[in-house]
């Protein structure tokens, strides 16, 4: 099982660490996520860190500079007295959606920021990095077990834009005629290989959502019951093989196999393949993080949409799994490549889970207030950080979106 790993050690395993051991830990774990978004930037130009390819999506810079307001909003502000905000017009433009936090830019002109420059982002981090590290090394040990877990929040938060940085500067590039590569040594990870075919997940009532003392988002809990039906799961993602068959056999072009939302994104869009597929010299391509690439039959299908993942599921004679059924499997250790390879559609709507209610304040916006219209997605992608995913994660996107590392296992009832 994957587990959160922010921390080196996780907290149900290890013994409660003194004052010191705890700042220790909060100092190396908070320059380990500073340092991979930085990384993950530092393959791109100042001109590709600016741009907005649509409105879903952020430029580079803004995700930097994003996560560090979400820093000094909720951990410095409340709990450093002697904080001095970096730039007071700074909260306006990287506030992403916090209403309670105040007023923001509008989203869809994110790349219209060609000021404050990058440079003046990396001031900004620098000034919010070593304002972190000194309320780390100073806060008074009652506050602490407190703010450490703000920490927590943030580093989550910034872990979750880091995946999004890939997502969006693909997106960005997929739009360019040059077909420009992030990193020309970027690699899908192999599928696992062995046998493929559907495994049975024990029927009855199971528990799910978090359990134990490590760190979850709140919409993985409460931890509940849910009564699983007799019912196989695929122990393998759906290929990129399966998918070319899905083209080959009209799937894009039969109006039978898809909702009515899905068939009407698939003439509005004019979609005949997954999203960055096209067709060069006579043969499917896809734009990767490696750049246009030929289709290689092997590794999943990604940036599909859920209307694409469900169309697929009825010519496949199979259904989604409900993110129920993927979280006792996956517990179980009963399917392959739950995790590292593409985020799995599930057909389980976005919804709180009995008994959520959204915190208070500001950082309640986190999650509670988008649980309408969006469809849950389990596992964790190519573009997931190290240590970000969980049995218990819930991912969540609308129905149309594949711009996002998004793929599917089937499952079938019996
Ligand atoms: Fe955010």
């Amino acid at each position: 099982m994957a587990r959160s790993a922010i921390l080196p050690v996780p907290r149900s395993t290890a013994a409660k660490p003194s004052i010191g051991e705890s700042r220790a830990l909060w100092l190396a774990a908070f320059r380990r996520v500073r340092a991979e978004t930085e990384a993950r930037a530092a393959h791109l130009s100042a001109e590709d860190q600016i741009v907005q390819s649509m409105e879903d999506t952020s430029p580079t810079k803004w995700h930097r500079a994003h996560v560090t307001w979400f820093l000094e909003q909720f951990l410095l502000v409340p709990n450093d007295s002697s904080y001095k905000i970096f730039d007071e017009r700074f909260p306006f433009l990287f506030n992403s959606y916090y209403v309670a936090a105040g007023p923001r830019h509008a989203r869809p002109q994110r790349g219209l920021i060609t000021r404050p420059n990058g440079g003046d982002v990396a001031g900004y981090r620098a000034h919010v990095d070593a304002a972190v590290e000194r309320l780390i090394a100073n806060i008074a040990a009652a506050d602490a077990e407190r703010v450490f877990a703000i920490l927590e929040i943030g580093l989550h938060h910034e872990q979750q834009h880091q995946e999004l940085l890939f997502t969006d500067i693909l997106h960005a590039f997929a739009q360019n005629p040059t077909d420009p590569v992030y990193d020309a040594a970027w690699q899908m990870p192999r599928a696992t290989q062995g046998p493929r075919g559907f495994v049975d997940v024990p029927s009855g009532i199971h528990a799910v959502g978090h359990s134990g003392d490590d760190f979850c988002f709140d919409n993985e809990t409460p931890r509940h019951d849910e009564l699983i039906p007799s019912v196989r799961i695929a122990r393998h993602l759906v290929s990129n093989a399966e998918w070319l068959e899905f083209i080959a056999a009209g799937g894009y072009a039969t109006p039978s196999l898809w909702l009515s939302d899905g068939w009407a994104a698939v003439q509005a869009q004019g979609w005949q393949a997954p999203g960055y597929w096209r067709q060069k010299d006579g043969s499917w391509h896809a734009m990767t993080l490696a750049g246009l690439k030929p289709v290689d039959p092997a590794p999943p299908v990604m940036h599909i949409s859920y209307y694409e993942a469900e169309a697929f599921a009825r010519f496949a004679g199979k259904h989604l799994p409900s993110e129920a059924e993927w979280e006792v499997a996956a517990r179980l250790g009963l399917i392959a490549d739950a995790y590292k390879l593409t985020w799995q559609w599930t057909r389980s709507a976005y919804l709180p889970y009995p008994g959520y209610r959204a915190a208070e304040g500001a950082l309640g916006e986190y999650n509670g207030k988008f649980m309408v219209s969006q469809m849950v997605l389990r596992g964790s992608s190519v573009a997931t950080p190290e240590g970000h995913a969980r049995v218990s994660y819930r991912n969540f996107f609308y129905p149309p979106a594949r711009w996002q590392f998004t793929g599917l296992r089937l499952a079938e009832f019996v």
